[in-house]
């Protein structure tokens, strides 16, 4: 079987898009997700470069069906991570809609029971968030906003995450997980050759 892979989405938040991509430059075998106010974003914040320089594929929010989430069914990945979630993505996501490739994406890796890991944008009342051209801005987030941040972490297969540390050592949890998984099936297997 060929090895799993980890989808990566990102949407369309400036909030913490900078060291996403720095983590997703430190990761191998991953295909990026962006939605359409992702693809904007990053190219209002000059990113593009930083997002060539991950060496991963990309697939654009190009069809209404979000024809790329069949491959959840194909088994192609083992992870899904979405980094950074906006406050529109979690609120879609809260209330189960599926109607774009970033909320499809974690509708079919739940039904697929393929874990996810969310870094959400908005995890306290107030938030200190990155702008355009390296400006720095005072958020608050609604109350609706942190509501559906944490109706999202009563979800199955899900975890919500607050900060990039967890992040990385929430994905890296997932890769030792899967790891193990390819070397117990490794042993098995050899345990019954030699039988
Ligand atoms: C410069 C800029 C920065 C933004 N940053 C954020 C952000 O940090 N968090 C957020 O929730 N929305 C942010 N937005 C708004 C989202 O891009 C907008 O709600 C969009 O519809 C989200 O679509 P998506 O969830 O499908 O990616 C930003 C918009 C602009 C123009």
């Amino acid at each position: 079987m060929r090895a799993q892979r980890l989808a990566w989405a990102i949407t369309g938040s400036g909030h913490y898009l900078r060291e996403s991509l720095d983590i997703l430059q430190t990761l191998q075998d991953v295909d990026i997700y962006l939605s359409r106010a992702a693809a904007e974003i990053i190219r209002q914040y000059g990113f593009q470069d930083q997002l060539d320089a991950t060496g991963h594929k990309v697939y654009q929010d190009k069809t209404a069906s979000s024809i790329p989430v069949e491959r959840f069914y194909e088994g192609v990945y083992h992870t899904l991570v979405i980094s950074p979630a906006t406050s529109n993505t979690i609120a879609k996501m809260a209330y189960g809609f599926s109607d774009s490739l970033v909320t499809n994406l974690f509708a079919q890796a739940g039904k697929t029971r393929v874990p996810s890991v969310v870094f959400a944008c908005d995890t306290a009342p107030e938030l200190e968030s990155e702008a355009p051209r390296d400006n720095m801005v005072k958020v608050f987030p609604r109350q609706i906003d942190l509501d559906n941040v944490l109706k999202l972490k009563s979800f199955a297969d899900t975890a919500v995450v607050e900060d990039m540390a967890t992040l990385q050592f929430a994905i890296m949890q997932r890769l030792a997980t899967v790891h193990d998984l390819y070397l117990h099936t490794g042993v098995q297997v050899a345990e019954q050759l030699a039988d």
